[in-house]
């Protein structure tokens, strides 16, 4: 019988040193420890020997058997567990050299961010996107916007005339770099029926000396909307609800009586921070009769609203940047901060 146990006890460590899986290892440990496997079978016919000390004897190396057998087991099921959560880790490791890959790549522009940004809250307010050319001529760019040739406010858009001659005023081909989106007013009438909800970002330029507040091209985001009996309460709704959409909670909105040719009444527009402080951000008012005129729309019938402010504005003030220039000379080290 010590034979027996001796062979079964062997048996029984091969088997659990071969096992290859923790499914493997339960069944080595039921057919070996279980009451009716092999050590259990003989742990019954100890029943069998008359002579006590000889039942002793062999009961005691049964035990050992048992326990150096479940020993066994135990040291492989850890290393079993051990080896199946390794290949789990190693089937769901992502590979991130991808998303490094693209962080390398850069990002947009933070102007094109301010724009994109913009877009997607007037879309979200029932907005659609304008556009119009930068080559403008003088008539969309000032006549059509009530600024006849000689009128003061003229003075105040220093203009870059295309094909400008000995001439100090209009270039001869009547052709101008606009120095605002408002032309897309007028070309959006004139292509369009009321009713009108319309924005329009792009670059506008003018003839100034960079500074730490100026660029000579820079970017607005014009706002149109016609319909019937739109009033000013429609306007400074749509800027308050723009205002909390773009920057967030805490902010607001106030309007400030200003003067524009193309709107009246005309306003300023600036926005509150949390911290109270206001920032001047844009020009806005009721669209004038002339310029609905213009467009071609009856004044009597429709009425509407213009905005338009500066998005590099916007982008400075966002990021707190205090040289408008820096988002110009892609610096690497400046562009890596944002
Ligand atoms: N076009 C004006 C500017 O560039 C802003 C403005 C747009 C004002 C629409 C009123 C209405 O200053």
């Amino acid at each position: 019988m010590t034979n027996d146990i001796t062979a079964a006890i062997e048996t029984a460590l091969q088997r659990v040193s071969d096992a290859a899986s923790l499914d493997e290892i339960d069944a080595v440990s039921g057919e070996t420890l279980g009451k009716k496997g092999v050590l259990g079978g003989l742990k019954a016919s100890l029943a069998n020997i008359d002579d006590i000390e000889e039942r002793k004897a062999v009961g005691r190396s049964l035990n050992e058997g048992f326990a150096s057998v479940s020993a066994a087991i135990d040291e492989r099921r850890q290393e079993l567990i051990a080896i199946e959560r390794a290949s789990q880790v190693a089937g769901e490791r992502l590979d991130l050299t991808e998303a490094m890959d693209t962080a390398s790549r850069g990002h947009l522009h933070l102007v094109t961010q301010a724009w994109q940004e913009l877009e997607d809250v007037f879309v979200g307010l029932g907005f659609t996107v304008a556009e119009g050319p930068e080559v403008e001529t003088d008539w969309h760019n000032f006549e059509a916007l009530n600024m006849s040739e000689g009128h003061p406010a003229r003075g105040e858009f220093d203009t870059l005339f295309i094909g400008h001659d000995e001439h100090e005023d209009a270039g001869d081909s009547g052709l101008l770099l606009r120095t605002h989106t408002s032309p897309v007013q007028i070309r959006t009438m004139l292509t369009s029926e009321p009713p009108i909800y319309i924005v329009a970002p792009g670059r506008v330029f003018r003839r100034d000396t960079p500074d730490a507040t100026h660029m000579p091209v820079f970017h607005q985001i014009e706002g149109l909307v016609v319909d019937r009996d739109i009033s000013m309460a429609d306007l400074a709704g749509t800027i308050e609800a723009f205002t909390q959409a773009f920057f967030g909670e805490g902010f607001t909105s106030r309007l400030r009586p200003s003067y524009f040719p193309f709107t009246e009444p005309s306003a300023e527009f600036d926005i509150r921070r949390p911290d109270g402080s206001w920032l001047e951000l844009g020009g806005c008012g009721m669209v004038h009769p002339e310029v609905l005129r213009a467009g071609g729309v009856d004044p009597e019938e429709w009425s509407g609203f213009a905005f338009g402010f500066g998005i590099d504005r916007m982008a400075v003030m966002r990021h707190g940047i205090t040289d408008i220039r820096d988002m110009y000379v892609n610096d690497i080290r400046f562009i890596e901060q944002f």
